[in-house]
């Protein structure tokens, strides 16, 4: 969804934000003050407000409207199942960093107040985008992934997924190991410094090493995952202000990297590997091989981050606590919007209670946005558009 005025300039991305909307400020500021009573009466902030945006176009939030904008955002965000936990959400003001050496350091800082085992949702407000004026950003989807290479013979080492942005990080001068678990380096864009390429110290990036409970050449097959999901390229809207840099965090649910970063064709595509080590047949589709070494693979996602002592959940018990978040929403009398299709878990979905029902598709601020073309800039690395 683009909010309207915010790309009139689809080429140029530095000239996209238009001014603040007044009305979507006021709304945002009711709600919040109207949902925290101790905030005190919201007219005399509205007429500050009001005064602000005809005088420059934008206004500033208080560290509180800052720190529960960011809260109603997660509570809207129509494709996350974790949102039971919303309140809980630490919410780190980085409004004053400018250059990118500073963004650097509080985002290895955001990664440490993550946690690399006990796993809290934080996210890290970088400065709002101003009227005609340029923003910093990350090019990065997350904060911490994996590089993908493509060889000679066609065959992939690492993620798929990023191998497009790994080549334009090579183009940079950045260099991997060339192993199936480099993590990439971060791609910070200032105004003032162009974009510039950081290496995350160790001590920012929690890792797991795969194993099976009870297959032992499952650790053979050399698996890692990273610990923390730290998404970096979605656009925070609050009141009507953008937040073109905002990553936040929240701890992984497991059919995400076994069902999906391990499992799909055009990630680790491990089913096949994995059955052929549990001796399964798969000369058709009938014998459900396929499911098979899934449940074995999220299994061993399941087992190893528990061993390791790193905070994940399962998809039967982060369904129950959706559900528990639609039945508290609904006693608040808030809509909660959903988006079936990314709330139902790719796997055994039937088994799980949010998989029985629909649920509202709408489209409530505050917000997390994933623009089009921040899609671009993480999947290819440049901002100039590719020419094939
Ligand atoms: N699915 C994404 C991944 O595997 C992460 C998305 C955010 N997930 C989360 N649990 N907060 O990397």
């Amino acid at each position: 969804m683009i909010v309207p005025g915010y790309r009139d300039h689809p080429t140029e991305p530095w000239d996209r934000v238009a001014p603040v909307d007044a009305e979507e400020a006021e709304d945002f500021l009711r709600q919040c003050y109207l949902e925290n009573a101790r905030l005190g009466p919201v007219e005399p902030r509205l007429a500050i407000v009001r005064a602000q945006i005809a005088a420059t176009g934008s206004y500033v939030h208080t560290t509180e409207e800052l720190s529960y904008g960011a809260k109603m955002a997660w509570r809207n965000a129509s494709r996350c199942i974790g949102r039971l936990y919303w309140r809980s959400l630490r919410v780190l003001d980085r409004r004053r960093a400018r250059t990118s050496d500073e963004i650097f350091s509080l985002l290895v800082h955001h990664l440490q107040a993550a946690g690399s085992t006990t796993i809290r949702p934080v996210i890290s407000i970088f400065p709002a985008a101003q009227p005609g004026q340029p923003y910093a950003r990350v090019w990065n989807e997350q904060l911490i992934r994996y590089a993908g290479y493509r060889g000679e013979d066609g065959r992939t080492v690492g993620d798929p997924r990023q191998i497009t942005f790994t080549d334009a990080m090579r183009g940079f001068g950045w260099r991997g190991k060339g192993s199936d678990f480099d993590v990439l380096p971060l791609a910070i864009e200032t105004p003032a410094e162009g974009v510039r390429l950081y290496e995350l110290p160790e001590r920012a990036i929690g890792e797991v090493p795969i194993a099976h409970p009870e297959y032992g050449w499952f650790a053979e097959l050399g698996l890692r995952w990273h610990a923390v999901p730290a998404i970096s390229n979605m656009r925070l809207t609050i009141g009507g202000v953008h937040y073109p840099l905002a990553p936040f965090n929240g701890w992984y649910m497991g059919t995400e990297i076994g069902a999906r970063n391990f499992a799909d064709a055009d990630r680790y595509n491990m089913l096949p590997v994995v059955a052929e080590r549990m001796g399964l047949d798969t000369s058709r589709e009938s014998t459900l091989w396929r499911d098979r070494a899934l449940v074995e693979l999220n299994r061993a996602v399941l087992w190893s981050f528990e061993r390791a002592g790193v905070k994940m959940s399962d998809h039967h018990t982060e369904s129950q606590r959706f559900m528990a978040h639609l039945r508290n929403e609904e006693k608040a009398g808030r809509p909660v919007p959903a988006d079936w299709t990314w709330i139902v878990p790719p796997m055994s979905g039937g088994l799980t209670p949010v998989f029985h029902r629909y649920y509202d598709e709408l489209d409530l601020r505050p917000a997390f946005y994933l623009d089009e073309e921040a899609i671009r800039v993480a999947r290819d690395g440049t901002r100039c558009p590719h020419p094939h």
